[in-house]
């Protein structure tokens, strides 16, 4: 409280599930949710749950224990200049966030392994290309990031028996799978994956980190599937290694702009799979539970779960 005043959560987001506000204050009652500061004073918020937030909004909070992002990846976030300081920042750990995106990896890494893409092709062509149905084991899968979302999605594709390789810029021990760390690793690690997973976190460091050199060192005739950011990758390094028959094809979920431009390219390249960045969504369902923990232990001085590193960046 602050006097007598019900501390306040502060809720911002256009792109969230529409149920997140109300289902903030049921689980919170002793707090008041708003969705704008119109009317608040600002020294009575206590936390912030955002995702994409106009930058600045949050810099006159001056008693903010806890800022919640609503999503994984946290670059949208970090972007504004204006954050105030020593605010702790988590992200969400979602288990439905987990198990929509470990279906979708599979379900496109399945399609890919299947030559989804080249019978569909065939088929507007009225061509009977029979492509002979290989397992699994011959496909190996290189995932490009090993936070919590890459391990669910290589423990789903080891599962059904695809050969899982995983690739980091620091290295990661006690993984189920054969991993490779940073730029040294990297060209063995790419040399043998047939399907790309890009899962990194946006940073400075793996900003355009797929580029015209990556596609040089891939083995010939990979594909990738882009569910991380699409700033992870140089759009016309990927079209060209497409048109070269580098790259086999390409699922993207995330773009540099979105929605994706009308008269942007990968609209209409045979090669491109394109998805509105629904890969994953959060929902309160649940991740109302990490919520509410972490608002409980930030105004009683513990330490919240899935904090961010400003400085790494996730
Ligand atoms: C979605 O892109 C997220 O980071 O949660």
């Amino acid at each position: 409280m602050t006097g007598s005043r019900p501390l306040v959560i502060l809720f911002h987001s256009d792109a969230s599930d529409p149920r997140w506000p109300d289902a903030i204050q049921r689980a919170l009652p002793d707090f008041e949710m708003r969705r704008t500061l119109d009317g608040v004073p600002p020294e009575d918020v206590a936390a912030a749950v955002v995702w994409k937030h106009p930058p600045g909004l949050l810099e006159p909070l001056t008693n903010l224990k806890l800022i919640q992002v609503l999503g994984a990846g946290v670059d949208h976030f970090l972007a504004d200049t204006r954050l105030p300081k020593g605010v702790p920042i988590a992200r969400l750990v979602d288990p439905g966030l987990t198990a929509r995106m470990s279906e979708y990896v599979l379900m496109h890494t399945l399609a890919l392994h299947r030559r989804l893409p080249e019978s569909a092709r065939a088929q507007r062509d009225g061509r009977w290309d029979f492509i002979h149905p290989q397992p699994p084991e011959r496909t190996c899968v290189g995932i490009l990031g090993l936070g919590e979302l890459g391990q669910a999605c290589a423990a789903a594709l080891s599962g059904i028996g695809f050969r899982v390789l995983g690739w980091s810029r620091s290295r990661r021990s006690g993984m189920a799978f054969e991993t490779y760390a940073g730029e040294v690793e990297r060209s063995a690690f790419l040399r043998q994956c047939d399907i790309l997973v890009l899962l990194l976190p946006l940073t400075a460091q793996t900003r355009d980190i797929v580029d015209a050199r990556f596609f040089d060192e891939i083995r010939p005739g990979a594909a990738l599937i882009n569910v991380g950011r699409g700033a992870l990758v140089d759009d016309a390094a990927l079209v060209a290694a497409l048109d070269e028959d580098r790259l086999r094809h390409a699922v993207l979920d995330v773009f540099r702009q979105e929605p994706l431009p009308p008269e942007h390219p990968f609209w209409t390249h045979p090669a491109i799979t394109v998805t509105p960045h629904n890969s994953s969504a959060t929902n309160p369902d649940t991740a109302m539970a990490q919520v509410t923990e972490n608002i409980r232990r930030a105004v009683s001085g513990q330490t919240p779960l899935h904090l961010v590193d400003p400085a790494a960046g996730y």
